[in-house]
């Protein structure tokens, strides 16, 4: 039976109907991802409203970095990235002459699980002990270095370097941090320690070191997105549409915390009994809907309901579910790459170290499985994207708008059609924008590290000229210059 279930040809010719029934809520028409992307429209103005914005489920949040290299920074940066699959310590040099930004050295450091889901101050002490041990191992710690810190989390920015946590999302949720300045936390485990210092500290989300980091490569690049453990972008809002900071003039770039649509059961349409699954037996149920039909912590943990359903169903691996297809997590997002990547080889591999006994019709039925699932993926991403660029498109009258998207995660870099299935449907939802996408190398942490060089190029300049920028945009805004 498993053999009949599913032959190759055209993908969906001769499915039988239990296969297909089970798989078609996750295929998405055109109008349905128009729909979702008026939908996202609707709820990002929501976000950037004065009123309306603590009820958004897309936060929209100020970024206050308004400005992009000019070329002139140089120097000598550290910067930690927390927020993907691993945290890691960086030494960057920023080079003037040659205008580019090199990474010295870096190190990655595992955060054990259980102190990602443990209080907040060991994970603090954890951080300030991974970036003791990376100065030691360097000999930098006799100088204070400026330092980046990506923090890839939804935060309320207050300054450059006061930044509170929403809330968690990904797989961390330590308590005492959310509502808390984490600049603060990461100063304090600092000082408990007392055996080194840091100077300035500058404050990143993901998205936007990403977008700066391409920005010193491209000047057009004004859209951050990452498409890893979790999913998010930034771009360059006009003033006038950002209500909740004062000024009309030039631009700022908006964390969108894109992940969060729906969780006001928006997209319940959508939603197929699997992502119902998933969210349930999340670390943050009801929360960040979107990304959970998205990024890569959770894309293999639905392909894994979707197996173990479709087996025990009779319709794979002749109805025998192993233990290791029953445990939540063992099929990782990794391996929906690796599947899809060509030959059937990989699936074979994969399969049998799952303990599963599969004929070449599983084989099979288990790539489109994977297909499906990376597929509605990369769509939904592209409406997201789409949604972005079509309203820069219209922020600025234009009736064409060429611009370019710094992109980084491994969904985005690893997955071998991820890339290609978005950007065509980029092309169809929004037909005048054309985007050019720039992969990003380590753009989290170099970002971070330009984000800091700007901040402290602004801060070096004459004091007139500074007291003139805190008149003009207040006090939120030493990282202002012109766009
Ligand atoms: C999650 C975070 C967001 C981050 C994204 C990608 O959605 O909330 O801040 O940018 O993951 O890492």
């Amino acid at each position: 039976m498993p053999c009949s279930a599913f032959s190759i040809g055209n993908k969906w010719d001769d499915l039988i109907p239990q296969v297909d029934e089970c798989l078609q809520p996750f295929r998405l028409s055109v109008s349905t991802l128009q729909s979702v992307s008026t939908r996202l429209k609707k709820d990002m103005i929501r976000g950037l409203g004065k009123h309306t914005h603590h009820r958004a489920p897309v936060k929209m949040l100020p970024t206050f970095v308004r400005a992009t290299p000019d070329g002139t920074e140089k120097g000598d940066f550290l910067a930690l990235d927390l927020g993907g699959t691993n945290f890691r310590v960086l030494h960057v040099r920023i080079l003037e002459d040659e205008q580019r930004v090199v990474k010295m050295d870096s190190q990655i450091c595992a955060i054990p699980q259980e102190i990602m889901l443990g209080h907040g101050e060991k994970l603090f002490d954890h951080i300030a002990a991974c970036l003791a041990e990376f100065l030691d191992s360097h000999e930098l710690k006799g100088q204070t270095l400026p330092l980046g810190f990506t923090f890839s989390f939804p935060c309320e920015q207050l300054d450059i370097d006061k930044s509170v946590l929403i809330r968690w999302t990904k797989g961390f949720n330590c308590s005492g941090v959310e509502g808390e300045d984490v600049v603060r936390l990461l100063r304090e485990a600092i000082h408990r320690r007392g055996d080194y210092d840091i100077g300035s500290v500058a404050m990143v989300n993901d998205t936007v070191g990403t977008m700066m980091s391409c920005g010193y490569r491209d000047q057009s690049c004004e859209i951050g997105m990452i498409i890893g453990t979790g999913t998010n972008a930034c771009y360059m809002e006009e003033m006038r549409n950002v209500k909740r900071v004062e000024g009309e003039d030039g631009r700022m770039c908006i964390n969108t915390e894109w992940g969060g649509f729906g969780d006001d059961g928006s997209l319940r349409d959508i939603q197929t009994d699997f992502d119902l699954v998933v969210d349930k037996t999340s670390l943050n149920p009801g929360i960040h809907t979107y990304e959970k039909m998205i990024s890569g912590m959770y894309l293999g943990e639905i392909a894994r309901l979707v197996l173990v359903k479709l087996t025990e169903d009779k319709l794979l691996f002749d109805g025998q579910v192993s233990d290791a297809l029953q445990t939540p997590g063992r099929f990782e997002t990794r391996f929906i790459s690796e599947i899809e990547d060509t030959g059937l080889e990989n699936t074979q591999r994969i399969l049998t170290e799952l303990d599963l006994n599969w004929s070449l019709g599983d084989v099979r039925l288990v790539w489109l499985v994977c297909d499906t699932i990376s597929t509605r993926s990369a769509q939904l991403c592209a409406a997201a994207l789409a949604t972005i660029a079509n309203r820069i498109r219209n922020n600025r009258g234009l009736d064409h708008l060429k611009t370019t998207v710094g992109v980084d995660g491994t969904v985005f870099k690893k997955h071998p059609n991820f890339s290609q299935q978005l950007q065509a449907t980029v092309r169809l939802l929004a037909p005048r924008c054309d985007i050019t996408f720039l992969v990003s190398e380590d753009g989290s942490g170099k970002g971070a590290a330009m984000v800091t060089a700007v901040a402290q190029r602004l801060a070096l300049q004459p004091v007139v000229f500074e007291k003139l920028l805190l008149e003009a945009w207040g006090p939120f805004d030493l990282l202002v210059a012109l766009w």
